[in-house]
């Protein structure tokens, strides 16, 4: 019978191109058939950072061999390849992991398939897309094609994103359990946004968060998330009083939190603002349309543009920001057609939250889209999950184990103490 396998290769050694090149010959000479190759991408090493970047090469492989014994022949070619004993997560003359099977999962002592960190680098994400394109990924039932993205590492990335024509998707996170878990998802940026006073405060607006309210929850994404790109949202009244303020502000996101941009509200006012932060080195991510710092202004949360002429102040502000040096734009609750008109219109990208469907991307709070509170659904918000379920029945279930004394069982409780 003939399997086919991905594995992803991988040297950080001396000629790193040679150790690939080499590991693929004796794979050959081990009864593997290589059908595809992908080309070699250099990645940066995770975990233990001070070592030189990775070299990383996906094969698409036919061969008898079942999983165990490729794991044999794996090792034996990394042995043949010249690698050595070195500490785990350290420097790899060459490295061969078996991350896909023809025949769906496999679990042995010694292997696993598919990978358990497939989805969470996003170098094997990209081989997946580019060797198996259709392939649908079990845990998510996504298709590779749509994860095997480009990761977002830098402020340049968002506007080649747009003139690529893909789409960006951002989420707002505030901790360091879901930052960990968006690790090992696709999706291309991560804002510590000031809604963390909605959802995680359960204040009734915006207004009262504060600069450390958002320093202290973007520096516990960031622990989870090391490589991500992160915006930091400067809250209410931590700008508006002025540039110098708000080079402070954004400044403590920056030096205190380690974010790689900052996103404020507003447009004509905050053109200088924006200026100004953009020639002391940091990064501005616009916001128009629904300012959540506006609400008592706008008297709510309430659709915005909604005339022709309002919508045309909108564009003129936008235009403005990008001109100020916006690297991009959110548009919150405005109609879809000036939404995609602006999109349209601006050469940043323009990321839009009740916005339609014509922007260069969507952002979302995630307590929202996991349907959190199942009593949250505007219109503009899709729960892509029911938590909220899962987290109610999961306590009671608890909470009965607890009363019944079924929870913990001996095998969850520690043995008596040896006389
Ligand atoms: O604070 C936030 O979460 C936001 C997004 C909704 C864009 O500003």
């Amino acid at each position: 019978m003939t399997y086919r396998y991905i594995l992803v290769l991988g040297s950080n050694c001396a000629d790193r191109g040679a150790y690939l090149k080499q590991a693929i010959r004796l794979l050959e000479n081990n009864r593997l058939k290589i059908l595809r190759s992908t080309a070699v991408l250099k990645t940066a090493p995770i975990l233990v950072r001070n070592q030189q970047s990775f070299l990383n090469q996906g094969l698409l492989v036919a061969t008898d061999h079942r999983p165990d014994e490729l794991l044999g022949v794996t090792r034996l070619c990394e042995q043949q390849a010249g690698r050595r004993q070195r500490i785990r997560y350290g420097p790899r003359e060459i490295d061969i992991d078996i991350v896909w099977w023809s025949e769906g999962s496999y679990t042995s002592s010694e292997l696993t398939i598919p990978h358990k960190y497939n989805r969470a680098r996003h170098w094997v994400r990209r081989f997946m897309a580019e060797l198996l394109p259709q392939e649908v990924d079990n845990e998510t039932g996504v298709q590779y094609m749509s994860m095997g993205v480009k990761p977002i590492q830098r402020v340049q990335h968002f506007l080649a994103k747009k003139q690529a024509g893909e789409k960006i998707a951002m989420v707002t996170c505030y901790d360091y359990t879901f930052a960990r878990l968006l690790g090992r998802t696709s999706v291309d940026c991560v804002l510590v946004g000031d809604s963390l006073g909605n959802v995680i405060q359960g204040e009734r607006n915006t207004l009262p968060v504060t600069l450390e309210d958002i320093i202290y929850h973007a520096r516990a994404v960031r622990r989870a998330l090391p490589d991500a790109f992160i915006i930091g949202d400067l809250p209410f009244l931590s700008y508006q009083t002025g540039v110098a303020g708000a080079i402070a502000s954004a400044g403590q996101l920056i030096k205190e939190a380690h974010c790689d941009a900052v996103k404020l509200e507003g447009g004509m006012y905050f053109l200088e603002t924006v200026q100004a932060l953009n020639e002391c080195g940091i990064p501005v991510m616009g916001h128009l349309g629904l300012t959540p710092q506006w609400v008592l202004r706008f008297g709510g949360h309430r659709l915005q543009a909604k005339t022709r002429e309002a919508a045309q102040r909108l564009l003129t502000e936008a235009q403005a920001l990008e001109n100020a040096g916006c690297f991009a734009l959110v548009l919150e609750m405005v109609p879809a057609s000036v939404a995609a008109q602006c999109s349209k219109q601006l050469t940043i990208p323009v990321i839009g939250i009740g916005a339609g469907a014509g922007t260069d991307g969507q952002v979302l709070v995630l307590s929202d889209l996991l349907g959190l509170d199942p009593d949250f659904k505007p219109r503009f918000v899709r729960h892509f999950a029911r938590l909220s379920e899962q987290v109610i029945a999961a306590v009671e279930q608890y909470s009965a184990a607890v009363r019944e004394g079924s929870f913990p069982s001996p095998e969850e409780s520690f043995q008596n103490p040896v006389e």
